[in-house]
This record gives structure tokens, C-alpha cells and sequence, in this order.
């Protein structure tokens, strides 16, 4: 059974990855993980400089999900050029590194420096995140999502992921201007805001008041966004949302993503991906296929 990918020039071992902030910068997981077994790894997100990120409380458990403010904590990118990109390059998989900026400049610059680096597969732009200047994220915005994506292409020889988010009205022009940037794969999607409250105190349980919503409740949601936007774009995607069995990861590739980030499952499960990895040829089997890439994308809708 041949698992390997195809995500542009990026050739992954197998579709299961490991999706930002629920994996850490992978030592947490080295013993619990066979890292060799994975498609890739996605480390949490970083950012130029380091952020403390919101007040606490800032994640919740939901029904079939979690709400998370977390606000992008991390120690910024000098921390995370010295301290774990020289392990996470030893690491016997696929590494994605996921940055976010305040403008696209930052972004460009995330990606110059980061592009110096060896041992990097690619770069996944956290796009789900605010621009300074104007207060919204970037990937509700066409324009902002081309700006981003066309800038950091410009200096960066690294393949470019665009992290697109779910809250938008129509997510088909936002992913068509990243694809006209040169992004070379999508990854669909990132959290969804909701918020949680608690009556009795009236107020709201987490301090940033909204969340993002993810775990097994959105996976319908997230199916939806890669369904729609695997027929509107040439480039591969990377499905994400609630993730969490092996018939979850096959309906993603059946509905068109040609890989898939495990994310919150890693919570309650930590062992998640392996399962799935070691899954996938008998599932596979069961369709009369021998290869992951022959059933991407092959919904009869
Ligand atoms: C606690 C937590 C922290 C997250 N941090 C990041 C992050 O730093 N960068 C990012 O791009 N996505 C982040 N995400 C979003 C996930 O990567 C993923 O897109 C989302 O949770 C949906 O997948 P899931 O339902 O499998 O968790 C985070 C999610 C959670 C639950």
C-alpha cells in the first residue's frame, strides 16, 4: 500500500499530521509519539516577538469539542531558532513551521529568516490571526490573504501552506487569492469562534469572553469547507476539524483533501495518529485501493 503524498513539491511519508498548538514543539510528545511514523509535524505557532498571550481562563471543554483563547503564547522566533528548531530538525518527519504576524511585512520577515534555516520541509502561514492595522484577521480578507501570501513568497524559497479560517461568509475567493499569491497548499481550517457562559456568575467562562471552537463538533463543518473549496482550487489541501478516527481522516480524503492535521484529539488521545497511521492500509484495502492519492478527492456528489 503506497501512503505516501503529494503536497506540491513536498512528498509526505503519509497523510497524518499533527496540527499547531496541540502538539507543542514536539519534545512534550517524544514519548508518547513515534515521530517516524508521522506524515509531519506542525509546532505551535510562532511569532517575531515573544507573546504571553490572553489572560487565563483560556480554553474550556464543550460538548464534542473545546473553546481555546490561547492568543498565540510562545516565546517568539530567536527562542525558537535556538532552543527547538535545532531538535525539531532531527526529527525523523516532515517539520511545518507555522508563523503569524501583525502585518504582512512580519509575516515576510518570519519567512526570510526562517527560510535560512535547514531541516525546514515548509511553512504554514497562520492567517487566522489579526492585522494590526486594521483589526481584523487576514484570511477574512482577499486582499489581505494575497498581500500575505504574495510577500512572503517573494523571500521565501520554503513551499508556502496558507492557514485559511472557517469565519467568513464565503471562503472560495479568500483561498482562490491565496492560490494567485503562490500558495502551494491550503490548510482548511482553523478554529471556529464561539463562546461559552457560565449563567450563574453571568459571565462569560473564558477572560477573552469568545473562543475558537474545535474537536469533533466542527467536523462537519470543516468537511464542508474542503469539499467546496477542493472544487474551486488547483492546489492541494490540508483537511482539519475534529479529527479523530480513521473514518473521519478517509471522509476528508474522499472529499477532496489530500492530507489531514490531527488537532485536539491529541488532548484526550494522545496516541491518536499512530492508530490512524496504522489503520489507513486495511481501510484503504476495503475500497479496491492501493494508494492514498487514487482516493482524493474521489466524492461522487
Ligand atoms: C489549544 C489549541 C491551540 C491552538 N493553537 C494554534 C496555533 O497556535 N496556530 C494555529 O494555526 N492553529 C492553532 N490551533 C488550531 C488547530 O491547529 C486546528 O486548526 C483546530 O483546532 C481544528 O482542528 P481540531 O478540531 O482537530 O482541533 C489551536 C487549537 C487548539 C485546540
Amino acid at each position: 500500500m503506497d501512503l505516501s503524498v503529494q503536497i506540491g513539491s513536498v512528498r509526505l511519508r503519509n497523510p497524518i499530521l499533527v496540527a499547531s498548538g496541540t502538539f507543542g514543539y514536539g519534545r512534550e510528545m517524544a514519548d508518547i509519539v513515534q515521530f517516524s511514523q508521522l506524515g509531519g509535524i506542525i509546532p505551535k505557532t510562532i511569532t517575531l516577538e515573544p507573546r504571553a498571550g490572553n489572560a487565563l481562563p483560556r480554553s474550556v471543554e464543550t460538548p464534542c469539542g473545546m473553546l481555546n483563547a490561547i492568543g498565540l503564547d510562545n516565546d517568539g522566533l530567536a527562542h525558537f531558532l535556538e532552543y527547538h528548531l535545532p531538535y525539531l530538525r532531527t526529527l525523523p518527519t516532515a517539520l511545518i513551521v507555522n508563523i503569524a504576524g501583525k502585518s504582512a511585512a512580519e509575516f515576510a520577515e518570519l519567512a526570510q529568516r526562517l527560510s535560512e534555516q535547514p531541516g525546514i520541509t515548509a511553512l504554514e502561514l497562520n492567517l487566522s490571526c489579526p492585522n494590526v492595522a486594521g483589526g481584523l484577521d487576514f484570511a477574512t480578507d482577499p486582499r489581505l490573504t494575497f498581500q500575505v501570501v504574495e510577500q512572503v513568497k517573494r523571500v521565501c524559497r520554503l513551499p508556502v501552506w496558507a492557514k485559511l479560517t472557517p469565519n467568513v461568509t464565503d471562503i472560495v475567493p479568500i483561498a482562490r487569492a491565496a492560490v494567485d499569491a503562490g500558495a502551494d497548499a491550503l490548510s482548511l481550517v482553523n478554529t471556529f469562534v464561539g463562546m461559552a457562559v457560565d449563567w450563574r456568575r453571568r459571565r462569560p467562562i473564558l477572560a477573552n469572553v469568545t473562543g475558537g471552537l474545535s474537536g469533533p463538533a466542527i467536523k462537519p463543518l470543516a468537511l464542508r469547507f474542503v469539499w467546496q473549496v477542493a472544487r474551486a482550487v488547483p492546489v492541494p489541501i490540508l483537511g482539519i476539524g475534529g479529527i479523530t478516527t480513521l473514518d473521519d481522516v478517509l471522509e476528508f480524503l474522499v472529499a477532496g483533501a489530500s492530507a489531514v492535521q490531527v488537532g485536539t484529539a491529541n488532548f484526550f488521545d494522545p496516541t491518536v495518529t499512530m492508530r490512524l497511521v496504522a489503520g489507513l492500509p486495511e481501510a484503504l484495502a476495503s475500497l479496491g485501493a492501493q494508494s492514498v492519492q487514487e482516493i482524493v478527492g474521489s466524492l461522487q456528489a
